[in-house]
């Protein structure tokens, strides 16, 4: 991977970050960082990959398909594992809508869409680039409480039989705490466990997505699921209070994937419902060290749930993770 795309360390932070901002596409091969970090408006995001260094060779990085797509080209490491309307413009600037995430089979608003040129893509994929909306084709289903009794669809495609659903692709991240699969819960099969669900939404997604012709092998499947649900991504540096697991706060991916998690684990029926769950920053109602150190100060409002605004902090902690 390119190593500028994320910033390692929290000190060069302001100088990074218009080309981690503009840094869309994930690296073809090699291993990248673990820990590896992208500035966002209010201090630093991370990504820690409980496998050790991310393996930019794992199967979801490939072009498994017929039209050069990846898992990773619509569930970017730099964009929180999904992808954000800014990131995908720069992509159609640097590769004349050539990118793999331009395809007509559901990132155009219709699969008839014009494409011959790139003015003509800038139209045709205009949900992508203005709201990374990806169609999700799905006809009503035969047991709907509903039927369609009218079609008005300005880009021309959408029937009964295939419903243009714009949908922004959910973060391949944080997957541990899944209670369902996509955002209609259409990967959650009764009685299986959502290990199963995703190995069954991976070779879904790049026979669908990604336009292969083979199913995935269950080697591929195992390899990317292994790889997706070993990924915590959580705000890691807040650009006020500093580094958010400092001072024995809980903050950051590491807390995180260490996080106990059942369904059900904090139910409101429960007799041990605990209402005061969030004590992720208790450690910081008492802070050890001086009052005087600015990030401790700004730790204060921090803890109490108000936000902080500057992008000042001049100090470099070194530990965020
Ligand atoms: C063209 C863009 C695109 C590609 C390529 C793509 N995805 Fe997705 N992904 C999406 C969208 C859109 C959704 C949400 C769809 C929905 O809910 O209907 C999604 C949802 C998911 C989810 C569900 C997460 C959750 O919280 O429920 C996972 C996991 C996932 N994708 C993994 C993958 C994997 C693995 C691959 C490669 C085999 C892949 N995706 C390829 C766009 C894409």
């Amino acid at each position: 991977m390119q190593p500028s795309r994320f910033v390692g360390g929290f000190a060069i932070v302001c100088v990074l970050v218009v080309a981690v901002g503009i840094a869309p596409s994930a690296p073809a091969d090699g291993n990248g960082p673990n820990l590896f970090g992208f500035v966002d408006p209010t201090g630093i995001v991370r990504t820690y990959n409980v496998n050790g260094a991310t393996d930019f060779d794992n199967p979801f990085f490939q072009g498994l398909g017929t039209h050069g797509r990846s898992c990773g080209s619509c569930h970017q490491p730099a964009d929180g594992w999904t992808i954000v309307p800014s990131h995908v413009q720069a992509r159609v600037e640097t590769t004349d809508g050539e990118d793999p995430v331009f395809r007509t089979n559901d990132g155009s608003n219709s699969p008839m869409a014009d494409v011959s040129s790139v003015e003509a893509k800038r139209s045709a994929y205009s949900m992508l680039l203005t709201k990374g909306l990806i169609r999700v084709g799905i006809g009503v289903r035969p047991d709907a409480e509903f039927e369609l009794i009218d079609v008005n669809d300005p880009y021309g495609y959408a029937s009964a039989s295939e419903l243009s659903l714009f949908r922004r692709p959910l973060p391949a991240t944080n997957l541990r705490f899944l209670a369902t699969v996509m955002w209609d819960g259409r990967e959650t099969f009764p009685g299986e466990s959502i290990h199963f669900d995703l190995s069954d939404q991976a070779n879904g997604a790049t026979l669908g997505h990604t336009a292969a012709i083979h199913p995935l092998t269950e080697s591929q499947r195992e390899a990317i699921v292994k790889f997706e649900t070993g990924l915590f991504t959580a705000q890691s540096a807040d650009n006020a209070a500093g580094v958010l697991n400092a001072q024995l706060g809980a903050g950051g991916p590491v807390a995180l994937s260490q996080q106990p998690f059942y369904i059900g684990i904090n139910d409101v029926l429960s007799p041990a419902f605990n209402p005061r769950a969030f004590t992720l920053f208790d450690a910081w109602q008492n802070p050890p060290s001086s009052e005087s150190d600015p990030y401790t100060r700004a730790r204060q409002p921090s803890r109490e749930g108000r936000k902080s605004s500057t992008c000042g902090a001049s100090r470099s902690p070194t530990s965020a993770v």
